[in-house]
């Protein structure tokens, strides 16, 4: 299994482990995406997800998971479908999106992208000072995800009630032959 190292941001002494997801990995994530995500499946633009199914990477911290991210690619296009550091602010979701940027470089995808919803400012924040543009507001979205995925909150982050998907990319530069 290929794993790779990676210094945390340089205020931090740790050292984050990145690895991909592997089968061994799918019971430990299903239980955490259940947690996080208040059931198995995340609904962006209409389409239902199960993350403990996709492809990712988990990052570790002195052996213990800190962090998870999950996604999917089509049509030369990697849709990131959950970021989670269960230890915010010291470097675990960089290193994470960093991986699936990669990885989605390596499959010759042009493009990231994601969904978040408007209450996320944190999130907001955090894609947007690593390159990515909000490039649509899908204007109350997410009643259409609460039709099938009831459990979704009514107020999220800040007291902000929950109600639109924001949409945001980032074109990845892909080397072509010569
Ligand atoms: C959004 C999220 C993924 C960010 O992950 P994170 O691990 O907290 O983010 P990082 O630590 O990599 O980076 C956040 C900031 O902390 C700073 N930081 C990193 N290491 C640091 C340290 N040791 N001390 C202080 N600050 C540090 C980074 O420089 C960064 O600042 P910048 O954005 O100005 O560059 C995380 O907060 C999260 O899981 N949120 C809940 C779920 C969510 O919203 N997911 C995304 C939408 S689906």
């Amino acid at each position: 299994m290929q794993t790779t190292e990676r210094a945390a941001a340089s205020k931090s002494s740790s050292v984050l482990e990145i690895k991909p997801v592997g089968e061994e990995h799918r019971e430990w994530l299903n239980q955490k995406m259940k947690e996080i995500w208040s059931g198995r499946f995340v609904v962006t633009r209409g389409v239902a997800y199960e993350p403990a199914k996709l492809p990712g990477f988990i990052a570790y911290e002195r052996g213990i998971p800190v962090g998870v991210a999950t996604y999917h690619i089509s049509d030369a296009e990697c849709e990131l479908i959950t970021l989670d550091a269960l230890s915010q602010w010291h470097g675990v979701g960089t290193a994470l999106i960093e991986s699936v940027e990669e990885e989605a470089r390596k499959q010759a995808c042009s493009r990231m992208w994601m969904i978040t919803t408007n209450d996320n400012i944190d999130g907001l924040r955090f894609y947007q000072r690593r390159g990515y543009v909000m490039c649509a507001v899908h204007i109350n979205a997410i009643d259409q995800s609460r039709k099938i995925k009831p459990t979704i909150p009514l107020v999220g982050n800040y007291g902000i009630e929950i109600r639109d998907e924001i949409e945001l990319e980032k074109y990845l530069w892909c080397w072509i032959g010569w």
